[in-house]
């Protein structure tokens, strides 16, 4: 079984339900506590080993490439002034040389599209999508336990499921089970944003994949499905329809989706409730909601 050394991320979003904001400001930059997004989700992917990590960017999204490179005056500046720890901190934080690489997603297609813009970077070999949107508060991380449920498998695509919040299924991808028995089960379906009531079942796909190149040939198409865009489910469906074995793998840890303003302030409330170097974060609530 091949190891699982690349990763996708596809950050070419507009971003629409985060303006203004996102106007000027990719949302994958957005801070949370004192990070972009995209930092949690990358720290993700390089906790469970990822070695190449591939951004699928679009028009406004440069900002990315200069958060994940060294800043020369910066780096001088806390160097001269002894600011040792928050240099050692920021220079841990960055991959290594040639271990990004970036790829436009030239029109908004859809995230089947632009995970198949990734196709020559990942070649022939499995590879994880991690949707930036999402921060997965698990120990170990979710990445590590999706790759962990993958080396159980015989070789086939893992999706990251959750139980969907009431009357949001058709915001989503959904899976049908053969089974439901412990956390790691083999798919008969899935289905992306079903009419209401449609639903096969009330697990979502929340944004972490293992899937095997085959996909970008079943890409290739160009078929579109839901909302006019070519839709990475549609695809592993097709897959999964001719035979290709997928799993759904129900992690053990919380989500925050962050693609809206209350999914993004829940994440910065329970980031900030997690730092020991930021206190009084449950006080200052508190305070605040008796103002
Ligand atoms: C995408 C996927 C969907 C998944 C969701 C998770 O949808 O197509 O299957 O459930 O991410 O956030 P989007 O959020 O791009 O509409």
């Amino acid at each position: 079984m091949k190891k699982i050394r690349k990763a996708v991320f596809p950050v070419a979003g507009l971003g629409t339900r985060m303006l203004p904001a996102a106007k000027t400001v990719a949302k994958e930059m957005l801070t949370v506590v004192d990070r972009p997004l995209i930092h949690y989700v990358m720290a993700e992917a390089r906790a469970a080993g990822i070695e190449h990590f591939v951004l699928v960017t679009g028009r406004g999204k440069t900002a990315m490439e200069d958060y994940f490179d060294h800043h020369i005056e910066l780096q001088a500046t806390l160097e001269a002034k002894k600011k040792n720890e928050i240099l050692d901190q920021l220079m841990a934080d960055l991959p290594k040389e040639g271990e990004i690489s970036y790829v436009r997603q030239m029109a908004p297609l859809g995230l089947g599209h632009a995970v198949w813009c990734a196709r020559e970077i990942i070649g022939d070999e499995p590879f994880a999508v991690l949707l930036p949107d999402m921060i997965m508060d698990a120990t170990p991380g979710c990445t590590r336990q999706m790759i962990d449920a993958y080396e159980q498998t015989d070789g086939g695509s893992v999706v990251v499921v959750e139980p969907v919040p009431a009357g949001m299924a058709h915001q989503y991808g959904i899976v049908a089970l053969e089974n439901q028995e412990g956390r790691l089960n083999k798919m008969t379906g899935m289905v992306e944003k079903p009419a209401p009531g449609t639903e096969p079942s009330n697990l979502f796909i929340s944004g972490r994949y293992i899937l095997q190149p085959e996909i970008f040939e079943v890409l290739n198409d160009r078929k579109t499905g839901a909302g006019g865009e070519i839709q990475l489910t549609d695809a592993m469906l097709k897959m999964l329809s001719a035979g290709s074995p997928y799993y759904a793998l129900e992690y053990d840890g919380k989500t925050y989706d962050c693609g809206d303003k209350l999914g993004w302030l829940r994440a910065n409330v329970a980031m900030a409730l997690q730092r020991p170097d930021i206190k009084g974060v449950r006080a200052m609530i508190e305070t605040e909601l008796k103002r």
